[in-house]
């Protein structure tokens, strides 16, 4: 099973691309994690939509290979980032690769929140017109005080959290084998 990730950080120390980067190595007999970067998107001109620059094909391209997305978002006041909104706006128009792909969702942030508040917009957002993503319901991974969860080495070093994403994968895959293999299978 391939998925694809969407880290909301561009910054090079990301802790949620260090999250993304953990959950790869920890889970790779389960399923084969791709991290797509945002760096290279342009900012989304309807204008060009139809005729987008390559990162942006290669991006959609990417993702409707994938048989399931995971957002990982961290928390920019109150909300989503930027470029992951950017990548949303990109994903949501012309070719809607997200409409019908599953995916699921976690996010770091240094607040002891763990950015709540993003994950709820996010979640709103997926069930938009254009992207119409199945989601993961409950399962909620919030990462709050991510910096006294990671080690220099990009370890996660906080057992309930470890033990927390070890049942939110086994919950994960078998709801996309509950819900989505079937449909695949019936296509
Ligand atoms: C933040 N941060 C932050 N944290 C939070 O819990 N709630 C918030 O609303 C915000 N707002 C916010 C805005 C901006 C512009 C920045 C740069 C940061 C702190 C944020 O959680 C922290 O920088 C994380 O480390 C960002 O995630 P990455 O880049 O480490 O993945």
């Amino acid at each position: 099973m391939k998925i694809a990730a969407i880290v909301g950080s561009i910054r090079k120390d990301s802790y949620n691309l260090k999250l993304a980067q953990y959950v790869k190595e920890r889970y790779k007999d389960r399923f084969e994690l791709e991290i797509l970067s945002l760096r290279d998107l342009p900012i989304y001109d309807q204008d060009i939509e139809n005729t987008p620059p390559e990162a942006v094909t290669k991006f959609k391209a990417k993702v409707a290979a994938a048989d399931a997305v995971l957002w990982i978002t961290p928390e920019y006041n109150g909300t989503i980032s930027g470029v992951l909104g950017n990548a949303i706006d990109w994903l949501s128009r012309v070719d809607k690769v997200m409409v019908g792909k599953p995916s699921w969702i976690m996010g770091a942030s240094m607040g002891l929140m763990g950015t709540v508040k993003a994950q709820l917009h996010l979640r709103e957002i997926l069930f938009a017109m254009g992207l119409s993503s199945p989601l993961l319901p409950g399962n909620e991974v919030y990462v709050g005080a991510v910096h006294e969860k990671f080690d220099a080495e990009g370890n996660l070093i906080h057992e309930p959290t470890v033990k927390f994403l070890d049942a939110v994968v086994d919950n994960f895959l078998k709801w996309y084998d509950t819900y989505h293999r079937a449909t695949v299978a019936a296509k």
